[in-house]
């Protein structure tokens, strides 16, 4: 099989960027390892940031986030120093979340794809990119029933997430790898019960992070900091449900609305940025070209902002026969992501206090504690964590 452009990957980078290629006239493959029930059925992330719908609304990609998305506006600290709301949507830039869980933002996005006729192998897994440094680059793949396959392009999209196939297959000579393990664990879990609170909720406790986040009037995330190493399974519901209570101190601030745990992953916080995004042919987007902790929940946010330059650049090469564009791709990529790396890494020394081997953990907790008070107290700084917290 042959393709203009074969993109790795149906996420919401892949997905943008295929509908971008099929409206332009582009001639593209996506392949996807899963089928389509699972890439259109997998719970992930769901705050949309500002920057995110008006890319989406341009390219006419809105309309369901629109019908059922809702907006969000106000996220609500609790501390051992009491609680309170920051409406981020009247700070900052004044700018808003529409909360639209991934999976259906990725379901619209593959609908409307196919709808318009777009090429795209489910159940095809990449192997390796070859030949990226000649303009015939290859992607060598399994398919459904296990058969390996050579297909060929003028550009690959690597958009196959951390531990796919475009990553793996960069010389290490041609490409740096920036890595930083926080050293913090979290147990991300779906609950099926209605939010707890009009807001993002996070509470710092000494026994760790608390976090509550809206997805659906049905579907609640919350997470709860953990041990590093320690199994989902561990956790039965009852000690999650009396943990997040304890934590988020429901007996001062109201009960937590409890219901069955539908999805439990231990998340270890990391940040991970590779550099440059190309290699000659390969150009990676998304989780493939950047791993952010879920802190900020910025990760589909860039994802989207990064397919559009991708799509665009892509463009101008092929059609108008111009590669400026792409030989700023990662450059211009890249001073988005380290901007949202900035804004995590401060999410997380925010949210934390010292682990139990801190020899200097009064002193860390004691700027922990100053830290959200800044928050509470300083206009300007209220500012800037909105307009950093809803931007990309
Ligand atoms: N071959 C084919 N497909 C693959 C391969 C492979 N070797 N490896 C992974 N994939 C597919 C996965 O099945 C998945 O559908 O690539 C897709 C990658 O999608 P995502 O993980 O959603 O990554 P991305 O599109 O970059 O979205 C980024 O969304 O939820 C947020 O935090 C998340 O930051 C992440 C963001």
């Amino acid at each position: 099989d042959t393709a203009e452009v074969i993109v790795l990957g149906a996420g919401p980078a892949g997905l943008v960027l295929g509908n971008l290629l099929l409206a332009s006239g582009v001639d593209c493959l996506v392949v996807e390892r899963a089928d389509r029930e699972q890439v259109q059925t997998r719970a992930r992330a769901g705050f949309l940031a500002a920057n995110t719908v008006r890319i989406l609304d341009r390219h006419g990609l809105a309309d369901g986030l629109h019908r059922h998305g809702r907006e969000h506006t106000v996220c609500e600290f609790r501390t051992e120093d009491g609680r309170f709301r920051l409406d981020y949507g009247a700070l900052g830039l004044g700018e808003r979340h529409t909360v639209y869980p991934q999976q259906e933002l990725v379901r619209d996005l593959l609908t409307r794809y196919l709808d318009a006729g777009g090429r795209i192998s489910f159940g095809t897994e990449a192997v390796a990119v070859v030949g990226a440094e000649t303009l015939r680059p290859t992607v060598t793949v399994h398919d459904t029933d296990g058969r390996p396959a050579r297909w060929q392009a003028r550009y690959v999209a690597g958009c196959d997430g951390r531990h796919g196939a475009a990553r793996r297959s960069l010389p290490t000579c041609a490409v740096r790898r920036h890595h930083r393990d926080h050293g913090v664990s979290w147990l991300g879990l779906l609950a099926e019960a209605p939010p707890s609170l009009d807001a993002v909720g996070y509470a710092v406790h000494g026994r760790g992070f608390a976090g509550h986040m809206a997805r659906t009037p049905e579907v609640t995330r919350y997470y709860l900091q953990c041990e590093r190493g320690e199994a989902a399974d561990a956790w039965s519901e009852q000690r999650i449900w009396d943990e997040l209570a304890l934590r988020m101190r429901s007996s001062e601030y109201g009960e937590l609305h409890r219901g069955p745990i539908v999805q439990r992953t231990v998340v270890d916080l990391e940040s991970d940025v590779l550099e440059p995004l190309r290699y000659g042919s390969l150009l990676l987007a998304g989780d493939a070209a950047s791993l952010l902790s879920p802190s900020a929940a910025k990760g589909a946010n860039l994802a989207v902002l990064e397919a559009e330059l991708l799509a665009e650049a892509l463009v101008d090469d092929l059609r108008r026969g111009d590669g400026t564009a792409l030989d700023h791709y990662s450059a211009r990529c890249l001073a988005h992501i380290w901007r949202a790396q900035a804004f995590s890494h401060w999410m997380i020394r925010l949210l934390h206090g010292p682990s139990g081997s801190d020899p200097d953990s009064l002193f860390h907790n004691s700027l922990r504690r100053s830290r959200v008070e800044s928050l509470r107290v300083s206009r300007s700084q209220q500012d800037w964590f909105a307009e950093q917290y809803v931007g990309v």
